[in-house]
């Protein structure tokens, strides 16, 4: 399995937001939606081994936990708005309660990032970092689980809870990239990596 988390800073914990406006009233969702895109998307067809993961923590009632499971999810089309919709019902369904399946393969709920991390502390950590091991001296896991920010870093205190799990600090070198761009190169770089093995 292939996990990605990122984070949303400031994405909208409620659905009344206007889908022509991801990138300002629903608090950046944009960045969420073209990170869905990058990690799931095939030509063609979807990454059945990739979950992705997200933590909205905008206004009016965080923290709200969004999962997408690639091998359950369907229905829904890799164009950024499309996405959104689903993410939107995700937000409207969510139950204080309850983890809920909102749409097949996506669920919210009420989870906070310790707790994201601890449900999946089996995996292996890798926290996204311009300052950390350069990825081509960092040997990556069949169970990896990235973190990345969006538009921010994480905080020292969520930094501390990826140390607390042993995640290792990966760089794709020096330049700051978009998040969605990140977890694009991350996937070919491990498709490659897995036929290069099977190769040899
Ligand atoms: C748009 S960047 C965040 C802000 C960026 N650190 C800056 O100073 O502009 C989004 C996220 O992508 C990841 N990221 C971006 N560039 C990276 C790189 N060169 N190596 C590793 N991770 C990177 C990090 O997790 C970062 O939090």
């Amino acid at each position: 399995m292939r996990h990605f988390y990122v984070k949303s800073t400031i994405g909208k914990t409620c659905g009344d937001f206007n889908l022509n406006d991801t990138a300002g009233g629903a608090g950046r969702l944009d960045i969420i939606a073209r990170s869905i895109n990058s990690a799931l998307w095939l030509s063609h067809s979807l990454r059945r081994d990739v979950n992705f993961h997200t933590i909205l923590f905008g206004e009016p009632n965080p923290p709200i936990y969004i999962e997408i499971v690639g091998d359950k999810v369907r229905k829904v089309q890799p164009d950024e708005r499309n996405i959104t919709i689903f993410i939107k019902k995700a937000i409207e369904r969510f139950n204080e309660g309850r983890f809920t399946q909102t749409t097949p393969g996506i669920y919210s709920g009420r989870r906070t990032f310790d707790e994201m991390i601890e449900k999946h502390k089996d995996c292996d950590f890798y926290l996204l970092s311009e300052g950390g091991a350069d990825i081509s001296d960092v040997g990556i896991s069949d169970n990896a689980f990235f973190i990345l920010g969006d538009k921010e870093d994480l905080t020292a205190e969520e930094i501390a809870v990826c140390e607390k799990y042993g995640a290792k600090k990966v760089s794709l070198g020096k330049v700051p990239y978009l998040s969605s761009h990140c977890i694009g190169f991350l996937n070919v770089y491990l498709d490659r990596a897995t036929e290069k093995k099977s190769v040899d």
